[in-house]
């Protein structure tokens, strides 16, 4: 082999290796922990098996005809027809029947609805998702607590424009529409955290609007339910408590809502718990205490476009605000 050719080779190696590796960081449709992505990655594998068996048959028949074509030539004959019969007609109709059986089942396995399962409201807006457990009492953004091996109906909606709900490692994208909600039901098979993402593309920031699922033992999840159906605790210190009062005055209370006060706002995330949260911003940034001053501050220098306006609060009650934030467990 030449110089030339090593050096292709070694390149398109390389290359594949390093896309492998880039895939490894993000999730997988076929790392599957949910009982829906579960299906979907068994219909992908019998593609992906079916798609080499075709390509290696007819790069076999290729190279095949190459070798046979320089020795002799002659003419069609009888064999030949039949050959194309069965490889042109009979082998390709097998096939696509076999997967258009396989796909219409698996449609239906993983579209099938159940009126016991757990349902959790999620609304799409831009640039975040707005979560909440009917009959339950909680209200949080952008992180997903789910109880694993029970059926999660999420039911889907938005304020805005179309987004698109998708955590690959648990199930397909299901669009998220005004005034048209969308039904997705999934069982997580595995405890762990997955991420989820906008799949639709929204405006600005299309790109932050991520999302986690966390998936917690049964026992777990009701205690998270039990902790974040209370209302935060009275704040702890007297910054944070002349917080609360500049929070409920000012036009914060105009869009969040902090249960157990006045503050009531619906547009924005319910901040009741914020500080237990793990990100700002739907996945913008974490949530440590310099990225929530930032954000306080100026939500714009983190997440450009964002609708929440920069603050106009002095200097004493700025600081007074992110204090009392920061005790929002
Ligand atoms: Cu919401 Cu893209």
């Amino acid at each position: 082999m030449t110089r030339a050719g090593l050096a292709r080779i070694s390149f398109v190696v390389t290359f594949g290796l390093a896309l492998a590796a880039c895939g490894g960081a993000s999730p997988s449709t076929l790392h599957a922990e949910g009982s829906e992505s579960r299906e979907v990655a068994r219909l992908w594998w019998l593609m992906f098996g079916l798609a080499v068996a075709v390509y290696v048959v007819v790069a076999s028949l290729i190279v095949w005809a190459i070798v046979r074509g320089r020795r002799r030539t002659r003419r069609a004959t009888f064999n030949d027809d039949k050959f194309i019969w069965i490889g042109g007609v009979i082998a390709p109709a097998i096939i696509l029947l076999v997967l258009g059986v396989f796909t219409m089942t698996t449609s239906n396995a993983i579209r099938e609805p159940s009126s016991r399962a757990l349902v959790v409201k999620v609304v799409g807006r831009q640039w975040w998702w707005d979560v909440s457990y009917p009959g339950r009492n909680v209200r949080t953004a952008n992180e997903i607590h789910v109880p694993v091996h029970t059926k999660i109906h999420f039911e889907l909606t938005s304020t805005d424009v179309i987004h698109s709900f998708w955590v690959p490692e648990i199930a397909g994208k299901e669009d998220v529409i005004p005034g048209q909600p969308n039904h997705l039901y999934v069982t997580v098979e595995k405890t762990g955290t997955y991420r989820g993402l906008c799949a639709e593309y929204c405006g600005l920031q299309h790109a932050h609007m991520g999302f986690e699922i966390v998936a917690e033992s049964p026992g777990d999840f009701e205690r998270w339910v039990q902790t974040n159906a209370q209302p935060a605790q009275e704040p702890v210190s007297d910054l944070a408590e002349r917080g609360q009062l500049v929070f409920r005055r000012s036009d914060c209370a105009g869009c969040h809502t902090i249960r157990g006060t006045t503050a009531a706002g619906t547009s924005g995330p319910d901040l009741t718990h914020v500080a237990s949260r793990s990100t700002i911003g739907a996945e913008t940034v974490e949530n440590t205490p310099a990225n929530l001053r930032k954000w306080v501050e100026n939500p714009d220098q983190l997440k450009p476009g964002v609708e929440m306006p920069p603050s106009v609060l002095s200097h004493d009650d700025f600081e007074s605000v992110v204090a009392y934030l920061e005790t929002r467990k």
